[in-house]
C-alpha cells in the first residue's frame, strides 16, 4: 500500500530492506560482466522520449536492481506525490504553498486552481505582456532617451533569477535574434559591475530587475548601481522608464524602487525562484531567442511533464534519473554527483543543476519536521568536457569516492569545425567507458612488458596504472540543442529532484538554510563599517573583521 509520501520513515520500508539486501549481493558486481554476458543490456537499460536519449546501462545494476527501485517508488507513494504537484497540492509544506511551476507551461486552455482561482488565464496573460514587450525591442520601437533603439539588455538578478534564464539564453544563441545582446549582472562584487558597464552605452541599454522577493541584497544594490550609472552616462529621473523594468511578485518594492507599474511583470507564490525561467523571468531568455523560441521551450518541458505524469516508473526517466541516484546516495555511499556537459552551449547547466539539486534537496528533515534517517540530496559539480578531462576527471578514475557521473552530449555540433565534433563526441563516450572499464593489474602489467620495461619497473608502475573501472555513469543524447529539447532536459531534473524529495519526504521546495548567512550578514556589515560597535559573536569573524578594518582601501 502506498504511504502519504511525507510522512513516512523510507527506510522502514520493506522495499528499502530488500534493496539493502540485494545492495550486499552486488558486491561483485561488475560492469564489464554484466555486459559480456548480456548483449541486450544497452537495449534493456535505455530509453527515447521527448527528443532526448538516455543510457543508463553503465550503472551498477541489474533487471532486479531497477525492480526493487520501482518498487521504492511505489511503496513511498511516489505516483500521488507527482498527482499532488501537478493538481496544486500544498507540496512546499513549510511555507503552504504548492509548486506549480508546471502550470506555466501547460497550454491555452488549461485550468489550474491555486486557492480555488484558475491562474491560467493570468499566465497567458503575462506571456502575451511578454511577447508585446519582446515585440517592442527586437522590431526596435523600444528606445532610450536619445531615442535610440535599444541593443543591450541587462538581467539584474540572482539566484533563480539568474541561473536558469542565463543557462538558456547562453544555450540558444544559435537561436539567438539580431540585434539584442543579453548580459547578466549577479554578483554583488563591484567589479562585475565594472566590467559590464564598461560594455553598454546606457542610452541603448534596457535593465531587467529579475526579483521574486525584490528585496534580495545583491540585486538591490545592483539595481541602484545600475541607475546611478544611467544617470551619470546622461540619463534622467524622467525618462527612468525607458531603461528599467522589474519580474517580481513584490510589485510596492519594485515601484518603491522607481520602476513604472506598467513595466513590473508579476511573479507569483506558487513558482520557486529555482524553477522560475519558464516565467516572466525567463524575459531576458525570450529577448534573445524570441518569443516562439521561448513557447518552444515551454512546450517542450511540458513534454517532459507529462512523460513525468504517464511514463510507467521503468520508463520514465526522471523517476529512473531519481532511483539512481537514490541507489548511489543511499546504498553505495556516494557523496557527490558530477554533470558533465559535452557542448560550449550547455556549459552552465551545471551550475543550473547545483542551485536546482542542492537547494532543494539539501534538506535535513522531512515535511513534517521529524529528522531524515539516510543521506538527502548530493554535492552537485562538474563542469565542460573535454576541459574537465584535463583537470578533475583524475578523481573520478581513480579516486577512492564513488562519484556516479550525467554525460550530457549532442549528436551535431551548430558550429562544425573539420573534425572537432566528432572528437568531442568521441571523447565523452571514451570517459564513460574508460570510467566502466578501467585497467586490471593484468592488463597494466602487460601494458608496460610490451613497453619494453624490465619486470621491477613493471613492479613499481604497475600499481599506479591500475584504475578499478565499474564507475557507473548515465549518457544523455540529444540530436542537437533546441529550444524544445533543452525545456525538456531541464524538466528532466526538476522531476529528478523532485522524486528524490517525495521518496524522502522531504521538501524541495523550501531553503531555510541560506536565510541565516543573510541576517548574520547585516550584524557583519555593520560592524565593517563601523556602525555597530559591539563585538562579533565569535573571536574569528571578529578577527577578520578587525583585518578589514584594518587594511581596507576600497
Ligand atoms: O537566497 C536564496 C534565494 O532565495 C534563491 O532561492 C532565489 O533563487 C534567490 O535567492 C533570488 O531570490 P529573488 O528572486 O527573490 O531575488
Amino acid at each position: 500500500m502506498p504511504h502519504s509520501p511525507s510522512s513516512i520513515d523510507v527506510t522502514r520500508l520493506a522495499s528499502w530492506q530488500a534493496l539493502a539486501a540485494h545492495r550486499d549481493q552486488l558486491d561483485d558486481f561488475s560492469l564489464r560482466q554484466a555486459f559480456a554476458e548480456d548483449p541486450q543490456r544497452f537495449a534493456t537499460f535505455s530509453l527515447n522520449d521527448c527528443g532526448l536519449f538516455l543510457d543508463y546501462s553503465k550503472n551498477l545494476i541489474d533487471s532486479r536492481t531497477r525492480e526493487l527501485l520501482v518498487g521504492l517508488a511505489r511503496e513511498a507513494g511516489l505516483a500521488q506525490a507527482i498527482r499532488d504537484l501537478f493538481d496544486g497540492a500544498l507540496v512546499n509544506a513549510s511555507e503552504r504553498r504548492p509548486a506549480l511551476h508546471t502550470a506555466l507551461r501547460r497550454p491555452i486552455g488549461d485550468r489550474v486552481l491555486v486557492d480555488g482561482v484558475d491562474v491560467m488565464p493570468e499566465v497567458q496573460r503575462v506571456l502575451n505582456r511578454m511577447s508585446e514587450l519582446v515585440g517592442k525591442v527586437h522590431n526596435g520601437l523600444w528606445r532610450g532617451y536619445t531615442e535610440k533603439p535599444i541593443t543591450d539588455v541587462v538581467n539584474i538578478g540572482i539566484g533563480g533569477s539568474f541561473l536558469g534564464p542565463q543557462l538558456v539564453s547562453e544555450a540558444l544563441l544559435p537561436f539567438a535574434q539580431r540585434g539584442v545582446r543579453c548580459h547578466y549582472l549577479a554578483n554583488i562584487d563591484g567589479s562585475s559591475f565594472h566590467e559590464l558597464a564598461a560594455k553598454l552605452r546606457a542610452e541603448t541599454t534596457l535593465f531587467i530587475v529579475s526579483s521574486k522577493t525584490f528585496n534580495t541584497l545583491e540585486t538591490l544594490k545592483n539595481a541602484q548601481a545600475a541607475r546611478s550609472w544611467y544617470l551619470a552616462q546622461g540619463g534622467s529621473e524622467a525618462e527612468l522608464h525607458r531603461h528599467f523594468m522589474a519580474v517580481s511578485s513584490n510589485r510596492e518594492a519594485a515601484m518603491a524602487f522607481g520602476i513604472r507599474e506598467e513595466n513590473i511583470l508579476p511573479m507569483w507564490d506558487w513558482v520557486g525562484g529555482r524553477y522560475s525561467l519558464w516565467s516572466a523571468i525567463g524575459l531576458p531568455i525570450a529577448m534573445s531567442i524570441g518569443i516562439s523560441n521561448f513557447k518552444e521551450l515551454l512546450a517542450g518541458a511540458y513534454r517532459m511533464d507529462e512523460h513525468f505524469q504517464s511514463a510507467p516508473f521503468e520508463r520514465n526517466m526522471p523517476v529512473l534519473l531519481a532511483l539512481l541516484g537514490i541507489w548511489y546516495g543511499n546504498f553505495w555511499g556516494a557523496q557527490s554527483q558530477a554533470i558533465l556537459p559535452y557542448d560550449h552551449y550547455l556549459r552552465n547547466i551545471t551550475k543550473h543543476l547545483q542551485q536546482l539539486d542542492m537547494e532543494s534537496n539539501g534538506k535535513r528533515v522531512r515535511q513534517d519536521g521529524s529528522p531524515v534517517t539516510t543521506a538527502s540530496g548530493p554535492v552537485i559539480w562538474g563542469g565542460v568536457g573535454c576541459n574537465g578531462q584535463h583537470a578533475y576527471h583524475q578523481l573520478l578514475h581513480q579516486g577512492t569516492q564513488l562519484i556516479p557521473a550525467d554525460f550530457i552530449v549532442p549528436v551535431s555540433s551548430y558550429n562544425p569545425v573539420a573534425d572537432h565534433h566528432q572528437w568531442l563526441f568521441a571523447n565523452c563516450l571514451s570517459q564513460s567507458q574508460a570510467l566502466m572499464l578501467g585497467k586490471s593489474r593484468d592488463e597494466a602489467e602487460a601494458e608496460l612488458r610490451s613497453q619494453g620495461l624490465g619486470e621491477d619497473q613493471v613492479q613499481r608502475l604497475a600499481p599506479h596504472k591500475v584504475i578499478p573501472g565499474n564507475r557507473p555513469s548515465n549518457t544523455l543524447v540529444l540530436e542537437r540543442v533546441s529550444p524544445g529539447r533543452l525545456g525538456a532536459l531541464i524538466g528532466l531534473y526538476e522531476h529528478k529532484v523532485f522524486a528524490q524529495s517525495a521518496i524522502w519526504g522531504t521538501n524541495a521546495f523550501d531553503q531555510w538554510g541560506v536565510e541565516l548567512g543573510k541576517q548574520l550578514g547585516q550584524g557583519v556589515y555593520a560592524r565593517l563599517v563601523g556602525s555597530a560597535k559591539d563585538a562579533a559573536e565569535d573571536g574569528s569573524t571578529q578577527g577578520l573583521i578587525d583585518f578589514f578594518r584594518g587594511r581596507h582601501r576600497g
